[in-house]
């Protein structure tokens, strides 16, 4: 195929991102992890000190963006929580909007995973897939993933962070998270970081 867009939406630590990255390499394309904008504008509310709670503060934060997008910071609960807070004002959502659509536009094609890329950000793709794995196994992920870097926590307190960032990302009324018309489900709880790359690579050839 000449021109192959990938939308790759689903939960947090559903292993989404794993397979948008493993997807870009495979096929050549530039991978953008859409999740790190909206970090980005969280990290730049929470170093200015602005009100997460307020929607022209968010706003103001999302001028910051492109320096922020690098930073180590940005892969904190912390800034995961706010993130999941600010994206549901649609002012913030329309501020990324464009950037994210020019990226799913290069002429190649593109892999882009998200909430919303099947369903706001590239409607159009080729290919798309709602990966989602059970809530317990996305803690224990998340769990694993956290203490190997050295975070103390604990397994129950981010089995609650999930289920809460679930429930906001699917009831905001502005691009809630549900599966895309035409996406295809991937259900990685039972499958290892290769499992899911290997049938991910198979679903988005099947479209070919
Ligand atoms: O995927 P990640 O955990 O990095 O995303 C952080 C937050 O950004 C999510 O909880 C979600 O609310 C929001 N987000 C979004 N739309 C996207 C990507 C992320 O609303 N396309």
């Amino acid at each position: 195929p000449s021109t192959l867009v990938i939308a790759v939406d689903g939960p947090a630590a559903s292993g989404k991102g794993t397979i948008a990255r493993g997807l870009g390499q495979h096929f050549g394309l530039p991978h953008l992890d859409t999740g790190k904008l909206y970090r980005a504008v969280a990290l730049s509310l929470l170093r200015w000190g602005g009100d997460p709670e307020s929607e022209f503060a968010a706003l103001r934060a999302c001028d910051e963006v492109s320096g922020l997008l690098d930073d180590p910071e940005l892969k904190s609960e912390t800034v995961g929580g706010i993130a999941s807070r600010i994206s549901a004002y649609p002012a913030v959502r329309s501020a990324l909007l464009e950037r994210q659509r020019d990226f799913a536009a290069q002429p190649g094609g593109a892999v882009l995973d998200g909430r919303d890329i099947g369903t706001v950000i590239a409607p159009g793709a080729r290919a798309k897939l709602f990966v989602t794995a059970s809530p317990e196994e996305r803690a224990r992920r998340r769990f694993a993933e956290l203490t190997s870097s050295g975070l103390p926590v604990h397994l129950d307190d981010v089995l609650i962070d999930i289920r809460a960032r679930d429930e906001r990302d699917s009831h905001r009324s502005a691009a809630p998270l549900v599966q895309a018309e035409g996406a295809m489900l991937l259900d990685t709880s039972a499958m290892t970081a290769a499992e899911a790359l290997a049938e991910a690579i198979r679903l988005v050839e099947s479209t070919f």
